[in-house]
């Protein structure tokens, strides 16, 4: 079988006009973790799924995924992804705009391209259709939330179930709705998605703060750089004493400070509360949270041992 890098090569060949595709296969072919492909084959696999046309479904999410960077990147206005330049900074958003465009229905056009009964390729699309919309919500509250003053933390968690965590569970759900599980076990996997997918959002909000950008491939201090309500930022509010909360939320409604200066005086409180524990400890939760969802997956314990593996891996991630 095909890697997901020669589908997409395949996918992309002699396509016109350039600065369309171009940008398309840039991003596609970078080193991502391709961890929404791995969900979709894992959930398949778990049920018997036919591998050559479950990568339809992995490849359609790992597309769907990259089209959401593409403009998240403007949104955010991030120069640095994977190492690399962000597709708006290497050509412009104009063409940065289009190419997510594109590959937004190209990602679609992936499960057009199954041959299964008619039945279960609208239950596909149906999904993913639902992830792409939900997904633009969380990224509009999370905008939103830039300006906004107070941001309650159960208003900051509905944010990233929509932005992160539908995805994690529309692919796993996808996974396991192609290879026609049981409607018990597919809630379980939809469960265990969002759980996963709130526990990812903390480590990458973390990370953002703490993380070596030479691992990370994504530049440090972005969020606190847009004023962003992370989950850290939120808890760390929590967490301070009067002088501090002030200083916070002074630093988090100005645009016009120096970028360093303000990413040192926002870590140094940060570092003061000990967020980085608190933030962890909830990573730690929601990974239990996971834990529990995946029991109530009716297959055997031991087709379960790859994403238990990768529920435990992402616990620790550092990129
Ligand atoms: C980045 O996702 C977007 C978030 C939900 C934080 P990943 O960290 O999975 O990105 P890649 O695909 O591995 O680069
Ligand atoms: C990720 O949020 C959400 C989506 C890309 C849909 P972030 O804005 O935190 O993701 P990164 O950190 O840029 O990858
Ligand atoms: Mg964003
Ligand atoms: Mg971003
Ligand atoms: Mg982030």
């Amino acid at each position: 079988m095909n890697t997901i890098e020669q589908q997409f090569q395949e996918i992309l060949q002699d396509r016109k006009p350039e600065n369309l595709y171009k940008p398309i296969s840039y991003i596609l072919l970078q080193p991502g973790k391709r961890l929404r492909p791995q969900l979709v084959r894992m959930a398949s696999a778990m049920f018997g799924g036919d591998p050559e046309q479950t990568e339809l479904v992995a490849t359609a999410f790992e597309m769907l995924h990259n089209f959401t960077l593409i403009h998240d990147d403007i949104m955010d206005k991030a120069d640095v992804r994977r190492g690399q330049p962000t597709v708006y900074k290497k050509w412009n958003s104009n063409i940065a705009i289009l190419s997510g465009d594109a590959l937004a229905v190209m990602a679609m056009q992936q499960l057009l391209k199954l041959q299964c009964d008619p039945k279960t390729s609208l239950a596909l699309l149906d999904i993913f259709a639902q992830t792409a919309l939900e997904v633009c919500e969380g990224q509009q509250f999370d905008l939103d939330f830039e300006t906004s003053e107070e941001v309650p933390i159960d208003e900051y968690l509905k944010m990233i179930r929509l932005k992160t965590a539908v995805m994690f569970a529309g692919c796993l759900k996808s996974g396991g709705r192609y290879a026609d599980a049981d409607e018990q076990s597919l809630q379980a996997l939809y469960d265990l998605g969002i759980h996963l997918g709130y526990a990812f959002q903390l480590a990458d909000d973390l990370l953002d703060v703490y993380a070596d950008e030479s691992v990370f491939g994504k530049a440090v201090g972005g969020d606190i750089k847009d004023n962003k309500k992370t989950f850290v930022y939120l808890k760390a509010l929590e967490l301070a004493d009067e002088s501090q909360k002030m200083e916070l939320k002074r630093l988090f409604s100005t645009s016009d400070m120096d970028e360093k200066e303000k990413f040192n005086r926002v870590k140094a409180i940060f570092d003061a509360v000990d967020v980085k524990k608190i933030t962890e400890e909830a990573i730690s939760l929601y990974t239990d949270l996971c834990l529990e969802d995946i029991r109530r997956i009716n297959t055997q314990e031991e087709n379960k041992s790859g994403l238990l593996a990768l529920i435990h891996q992402l616990q620790n991630r550092q990129k």
